[in-house]
């Protein structure tokens, strides 16, 4: 795993949507995991920005989405789908057949955790995975306590994740439950950028990068990634030592 600390939030998010790029046009049936949420929106918006001025072509990827809230339809605004419709899927006119996203109203989730897992596995795995990190330490929804060996899976959310995570909704919004790709996706995929900003992400990139491997704080298993970026600004890595 390396440590990439960049000036600020926007020159982050235009290296690792220069990422996304570079690895489309070498390899055009890319598959592509991104997260939704704060940190990678902007991120989400100059990939579609540079895809479109660039002309890169889009049509053979694969497009995998991270996680969802159970019971969240995806015309509300604070769920995923949205996020991934609003920000990538329309500016860029990728079709149906390349997105595959959890549906998180299904009365079979464990159906849609293994529909997914063979997706992936159909594809030979993830080439790219961009990734945000949770106050608790979670990457997607593999909160704290998850076994590092998980594919797709449902998951109770803790504690922090349904209070951080009313941040998204408009109105008060009734979560308890994700579904998300597993740590086990993480650790296979080909490359794995988890990227941060601000201050107050400041002490869990420390935790993801000083701390013992642990599953109490997940997203310590990137320093076991042989190919494993954590991308963030200078404030994020206020807390870092100086030797990472
Ligand atoms: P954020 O979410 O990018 O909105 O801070 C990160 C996460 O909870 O995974």
């Amino acid at each position: 795993m390396e440590v990439k600390i960049y000036q600020d939030y926007h020159a982050l998010s235009e290296a690792a949507a220069s990422e996304i790029i570079d690895l489309v046009k070498n390899k055009p049936g890319a598959v592509i995991c991104l997260a939704s949420g704060h940190t990678p929106r902007l991120t989400c918006k100059l990939f579609a920005e540079k895809a479109l001025q660039q002309k890169t072509d889009l049509s053979r990827i694969t497009f995998i989405g991270l996680d969802e809230w159970v019971g969240v339809p995806p015309d509300n605004e604070g769920s995923c789908h949205y996020f991934f419709q609003h920000e990538v899927f329309q500016p860029l006119h990728l079709s149906a057949s390349q997105i595959n996203l959890f549906n998180a109203l299904s009365i079979n989730l464990e159906q849609e955790c293994q529909e997914m897992d063979k997706v992936i596995a159909d594809k030979e795995g993830i080439d790219l995975m961009i990734v945000g990190i949770g106050m608790n330490g979670h990457i997607g929804f593999n909160e704290p306590g998850v076994s590092f060996d998980s594919y797709s899976h449902v998951i109770k959310l803790d504690d922090t994740t349904l209070t951080v995570g009313q941040k998204y909704f408009k109105t008060a919004t009734s979560l308890g439950k994700g579904i998300t790709l597993g740590l086990k996706h993480l650790q296979e995929s080909k490359k794995v950028i988890l990227i941060a900003n601000g201050t107050k992400k400041a002490g869990v990139i420390k935790k993801t990068v000083e701390e013992k491997v642990n599953n109490s704080f997940p997203a310590s298993i990137m320093q076991k990634h042989s190919n494993g970026f954590v991308m963030i600004d200078q404030e994020a890595a206020g807390l870092l030592n100086r030797n990472n």
